[in-house]
């Protein structure tokens, strides 16, 4: 999918739509082999911009196979990084030279003195001249041909935090808060994170010939609208690129989510021009969007509002009845509310995605929590129903958690051993056993108060947590399929609750929802299998747009109150920001936030007025996950 912009007065710049991550990497490395091989034929270097953090890391495999298997010599190429940590030793684990090694160089035929990173591991009196040197360095070897960008959520690229501007040069800068919390959960706490780092400025980036901006993930599909169709700000300073003449931006379909054309794209045209028809989908979706646009109960939205709002061809579907049009949105979300998620005794609502166990009661669910909070936090009043009405839950974590605690945590439990004459095990498997088993503990206790017994909780420790201190190659394996698929086969489930987020793409509920993806395929010929309803929850206690909710569970004020105590027994978090994103409030709040938002959107469009929701979606909601 590719729009020239011309033809887009929403965006600014060029876009490229890929489905998802991996796909993005291979248009990426495909650009840069194409470059370094045109280079190497008429005789000249290539010199690369490079960048870090997760999103890039799927380009870097992708050339390092291009590497190995097509011949892609890097030997007459020089690179550039865009940052670094300051003050960081470049053996740390979190020095942007040990990931830049461990990801690709040393996978490569690269010149080592080649190779230019920011150092981090000098005197604060040399940072300047280091910094001039660099910028030295850059037009020596003929400036940027082309360069890698990513984005923060505070809208940075490199480190350029929201106030840099578009004049500046490699510099040390100052860590926006929200970028030092989304590294947090990485450092094992906001405290751990650099304060510092030193960057290529604005002027150095758009000196480039060739931007690439790569972005993944629905975490960031928030900035990236505002990078593309807002004003040049240096509030944002990702904006600047809008001033490049040669810049794309190629993103998944997470973080190209917010954008005009996917969120509205009525707004940009007839449909059909745009591949698209007003069906069923298309309908409520626009209905939906207009009732918040105007801040109306649906079913009061009129003629006018309709066509002010620019949705004349919509409203000539219906003849010029935006009652129709109305109902068809209403009773969408209507129909959507239930107090009983796993069905109701005589097989009414919620409506089966496949029917076959609608009517069995009571059920066997099996929820997955990627991480040892997911469960509760996203849906801990659902589980609570589910087991106040009879049904049998299981409750599978994938992950053990551990990487996210506190190493004063673990500090704290093993005097409390060590007081009460216990011996603990040393080293670091022992260490990283003793974290999973604190972790454990915050999750038993959280299933307790929702009714859930211990003897149907299930730590299945797979292998894409972060190991504590170790770069990581995060992904999922045969063993973790295996694990998953044993324990499906073992509980017969007839409803499936899993986590999905379109996050970064190594993220842990990503990777949780691929493994069970895998499970089920490979499970599919059970019989169980093809009665089996499936559910997805947002991952880190947020909520589905309201296009998506298939199924909203209100939770009373009561059942709020004991949420709130389920998420409050994983207090070994309290310490550090986990979640991606997150500002260091409670737990707590965050997900009750969103729980008490969708609760008040529900009232707002005209709809029953509860305390809060829980919200759910169907696989076929979220694409590159489909279980068919
Ligand atoms: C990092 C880097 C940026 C990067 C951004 C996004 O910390 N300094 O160059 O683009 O923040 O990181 P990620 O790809 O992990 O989301």
């Amino acid at each position: 999918m590719t729009t020239p912009y011309e033809d887009n007065r929403w965006e600014t710049i060029p876009i490229r739509i890929e489905t998802d991550p991996d796909a993005c990497a291979e248009v990426v490395a495909d650009e840069i082999a194409a470059l370094i091989r045109k280079n190497e034929a008429d005789g000249r270097k290539t010199v690369l911009g490079l960048a870090t953090g997760s999103t890039p890391r799927g380009v870097y495999r992708a050339l390092v196979r291009r590497h190995q298997e097509e011949a892609l010599s890097f030997r007459n190429v020089v690179t550039f990084n865009l940052d670094e940590y300051f003050p960081i030793t470049p053996d740390d684990p979190h020095s942007y030279h040990r990931y830049m090694w461990e990801n690709l160089f040393s996978h490569l035929d690269i010149l080592p003195e080649n190779v230019h990173i920011p150092r981090g591991n000098i005197a604060l009196g040399e940072v300047s001249s280091s910094c001039l040197e660099y910028e030295k360095k850059i037009a020596e070897a003929g400036g940027l041909d082309l360069q890698l960008l990513g984005i923060g959520r505070s809208g940075h690229i490199g480190f350029n935090e929201p106030g840099s501007p578009a004049r500046s040069r490699t510099r040390l800068i100052t860590l926006d808060h929200i970028t030092r919390s989304d590294a947090a959960p990485e450092f094992q706490g906001l405290h751990r994170v650099p304060t510092r780092a030193i960057t290529m400025g604005i002027r150095t980036i758009l000196a480039a010939r060739r931007v690439i901006l790569l972005v993944t993930g629905e975490h960031k599909a928030a900035i990236v609208r505002t990078a593309v169709e807002g004003k040049v700000t240096d509030e944002v300073p990702a904006t600047f690129l809008q001033g490049h003449d040669n810049v794309t931006a190629i993103l998944d379909l997470g973080a190209a989510a917010d954008l005009t054309r996917l969120r509205a794209p009525w707004l940009l045209g007839p449909l059909a021009d745009q591949g698209l028809a007003w069906n069923e989908t298309e309908i409520c979706r626009a209905v939906l969007w207009l009732a918040e646009k105007t801040g109306k109960a649906i079913l009061k939205l009129t003629e006018e509002d309709y066509n002010a709002a620019g949705l004349q061809e919509l409203l000539a579907t219906a003849d010029g009845a935006a009652y129709e049009l109305n109902l068809k949105g209403f009773y969408r979300l209507q129909n959507a509310i239930t107090g009983w998620p796993g069905g109701r005794t005589d097989g009414s609502r919620p409506k089966p995605l496949r029917g076959g166990a609608a009517s069995v009661f009571p059920k066997r669910i099996l929820i997955f929590s990627p991480r040892p909070e997911d469960d509760v936090l996203s849906m801990g009043g659902t589980l609570a129903r589910l087991a106040a009405q009879g049904h049998e839950v299981h409750i599978a974590y994938q992950t053990s958690g551990a990487s996210s605690l506190p190493v004063e945590i673990l500090e704290r439990f093993r005097l409390f051993a060590r007081d009460s004459g216990a011996t603990l095990g040393e080293g670091p498997e022992a260490l990283r056993h003793q974290y999973s088993l604190i972790r454990q503990l915050d999750a038993k206790a959280a299933a307790k108060i929702c009714g859930i017994p211990p003897e149907r909780l299930y730590f299945l420790d797979l292998s894409f947590d972060w190991h504590v201190g170790e770069v990581v190659k995060r992904s999922v394996t045969g063993k973790d399929v295996e694990t998953i698929a044993e324990l499906l086969t073992r509980v017969a489930p007839h409803q499936i609750y899993a986590a999905s987020d379109r996050n970064d793409p190594e993220g842990t509920s990503r990777l949780g929802l691929e493994s069970l993806r895998r499970a089920l395929q490979a499970t599919a010929s059970l019989p169980w299998a093809s009665d089996c309803d499936i559910w997805l929850y947002r991952g880190g206690g947020s909520a589905w747009p309201l296009p998506a909710i298939e199924m909203a569970v209100p939770l009373s004020p009561s059942e709020v109150l004991r949420k709130r105590r389920a998420i409050t027994q994983h207090e070994t978090l309290r310490q550090s920001a986990t979640l991606p994103g997150s500002t260091p409030h409670q737990l707590h709040e965050l997900s009750s936030r969103h729980d008490r938002a969708t609760a008040e959107a529900f009232d707002r469009l005209g709809l029953a007025e509860y305390e809060s929701m829980e919200t759910f979606t169907h696989p076929d909601f979220v694409s590159n996950l489909l279980v068919k």
